[in-house]
């Protein structure tokens, strides 16, 4: 039996995996802001650091694999781009580079990172907040994102995805992670109902751009079937999988861009 980090285990998807594994006879280290056995706010570099270590204590030097579900959605509000970018995008690499030495100890250990569908449909996202993620500079980020308005949080989260599948992209396969027997690699869902869906769909505004949005099979994605994709991507079956982001948006992605390959 194995031993696997999921932040986000409190709500969602997080949770329909940290279940899924529980009940497989797995051991999940479960992390979240509050009603979870590592809490930590990962909005902040004390709270990473915190959930980092007491993670890498409890599964003693040796993680078979992670899931990195802890995240934001583009809710309105002043600081939300802030928060979205340090829990969307530094909530995953910071803790993932602390745990890379347990995660090697492990041989074969395998890494799903939630990024989402904004990553490739959110058209005009800034690269410079983009980049300014990647390079860990988050006044340069805001910057960016200034311009938007009310809109920022829109544009935060997918810059926030996008820069953390380009990190999955980038560090799964050239910063020796593979050489490590290590597979990163990243899910991208459509619009899923959750908790995190259900608040933007009671606000009017919100909920009128979501309907709005093309998804080719129609409704909403069932967290308990994207939790089986991330179980799979666990699975020895995923062996070979590395560096990918899968999408499991009912279409969406394919709809905007069925020619860019
Ligand atoms: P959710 O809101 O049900 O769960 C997210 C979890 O993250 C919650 O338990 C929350 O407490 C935790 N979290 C938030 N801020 C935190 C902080 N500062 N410190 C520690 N934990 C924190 O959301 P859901 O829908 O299950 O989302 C999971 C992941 O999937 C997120 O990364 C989200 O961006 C992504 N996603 C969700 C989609 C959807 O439609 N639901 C679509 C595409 C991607």
């Amino acid at each position: 039996m194995s031993t696997y980090a999921v932040t986000g285990a409190a709500s969602g998807m997080g949770r329909a995996v940290a279940e899924k594994l529980t009940a497989a006879g797995h051991t999940v280290i479960d992390v979240d802001i509050a009603e979870a056995t590592v809490q930590a706010d990962l909005s902040t570099p004390v709270g990473r650091r915190e959930a980092a270590a007491a993670v890498l204590e409890r599964c003693g030097g040796r993680l078979d694999g992670a899931v990195m579900a802890a995240g934001l959605g583009p809710a309105p509000g002043r600081e939300r781009p802030r928060l979205i970018a340090e829990v969307n995008y530094f909530g995953v690499v910071e803790l993932l580079e602390a745990w890379r030495p347990a995660l090697a100890a492990a041989d074969d250990a395998k890494v799903v990172v939630f990024s989402s569908n904004s990553s490739t449909t959110v058209p005009m996202v800034p690269g410079r907040a983009v980049r300014g993620l990647l390079d860990g500079d988050i006044d340069r980020v805001l910057g960016a994102l200034r311009i938007f308005g009310k809109q920022a949080p829109t544009f935060a989260y997918a810059a926030s995805k996008i820069a953390v599948s380009r990190w999955v992209r980038r560090t799964a396969v050239t910063s020796g992670w593979a050489g490590a027997g290590i597979r990163l690699n990243a899910i991208a869902p459509g619009a899923v109902l959750t908790p995190l869906l259900e608040k933007q769909l009671a606000t009017p505004a919100e909920a009128k751009q979501i309907k709005r949005f093309p998804v080719p099979i129609g409704g909403f994605g069932d967290p308990d079937h994207l939790a089986d994709w991330v179980v799979f991507m666990l699975s020895d079956a995923a062996a070979f999988l590395c560096g990918s982001v899968v999408f499991v948006d009912g279409g969406s992605d394919a709809w905007f861009r069925a020619d860019d390959w």
